[in-house]
């Protein structure tokens, strides 16, 4: 069944058929297009990239030890590689591949067509977006780079959770902001939680990791950004009335726990407020970072 789907697609391009060698892998070798091959064995070492997905310490490794990392589902998968991600490989079963053709199509990367319940086996998860790719990191950009021509910045103070990191870069992708910045400390925005919350945002949104956490935050003031440092202090300025006028503002956004350092919030401009209901003592941090971002787009 999976060889006759997979033939279909590829005879539709009049491909040529070869098998190889190995009793359970069929391939298909299309010239350009992304070579198809049918892997039925879990342990086949060419599916090492996808394997123990929930392990977070062993994929923080893995990823970094071979320059990788993941994009699950069609959208993500496709956005990452029209961003100029090179693919290593592709994983996916026999239902997803029509749904990406256009992107097998134009890659020289193998794609591996394995059963959902295979998929399942290696990644340890249900892969219920069916597509999973494995791509090439990029070097990232400095600081100065990708301050330079922005307007509006989120610099993140050691916001460790992938889940909000992906959910911030969406928000800033939606809101019109220009550039992330991250403190050394904050999680990758590449982890494949990251990525697929941010649905992809993270390939669009130019972003940089400071070098140091102690005097980050100078490269943005001599840049001219007026610095606003995010708290639910009482006292602080609200935020509508902290942006207002402004050219260039840096909203700077503390860690989950314990928010933003007293070292930024002394070295930052001003401080800034979203007010909240009587009894609630803060936002997530994702959820803070939306709204101080809706509000500066409108200064
Ligand atoms: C979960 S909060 C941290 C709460 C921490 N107890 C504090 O006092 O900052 C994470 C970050 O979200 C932002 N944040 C959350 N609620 C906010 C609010 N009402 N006004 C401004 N910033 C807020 C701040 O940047 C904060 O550092």
């Amino acid at each position: 069944m999976l060889a006759t789907l997979v033939g279909r697609r590829v005879g539709h391009q009049g491909a040529r058929w070869a098998r190889k060698n190995e009793p359970h892998v069929h391939s298909w070798d299309v010239g350009v297009v992304a070579e198809l091959i049918e892997v039925a064995d879990a342990s086949d070492p060419r599916l090492a990239d996808y394997r123990d997905l929930r392990d977070v310490e062993l994929r923080k490794h893995l990823e970094a030890e071979h320059g990788l990392f993941l994009a699950e589902g069609e959208k993500v998968v496709r956005r990452a590689v029209e961003a100029g991600f090179r693919a290593r490989s592709f994983l996916m079963a026999p239902r997803w591949l029509e749904g990406l053709d256009d992107v097998l199509e134009r890659s020289d990367a193998p794609c591996y067509v394995v059963s959902e319940s295979l998929a399942e086996k290696v990644t340890g998860f249900h892969v219920h977006r069916g597509a999973l790719a494995s791509l090439e990191r990029m070097p990232l950009p400095t600081a100065a780079s990708v301050i330079a021509g922005a307007r509006t910045v989120v610099v993140l103070e050691d916001v460790v959770d992938h889940t909000n990191v992906g959910a911030i870069f969406r928000s800033a992708a939606a809101l019109g902001v220009d550039a992330v910045l991250l403190s050394p400390r904050c999680a990758d925005p590449l982890y494949r939680r990251s990525v697929k919350v941010a649905m992809g945002a993270v390939f669009s949104m130019p972003y940089a990791r400071m070098g140091e956490w102690y005097d980050g935050l100078a490269e943005l003031s001599r840049a001219g950004f007026t610095t606003i440092a995010l708290t639910p202090a009482d006292d602080a300025v609200e935020i509508e009335e902290a942006v207002k006028g402004l050219d260039r503002v840096a909203l700077l956004m503390g860690s989950e726990g314990p928010g933003l350092s007293r070292r930024w919030i002394e070295a930052a401009d001003v401080r800034a407020l979203i007010p909240m209901a009587a009894g609630i003592d803060s936002l997530n941090v994702a959820a803070a970072t939306a709204v101080a971002c809706y509000v500066t787009a409108r200064r």
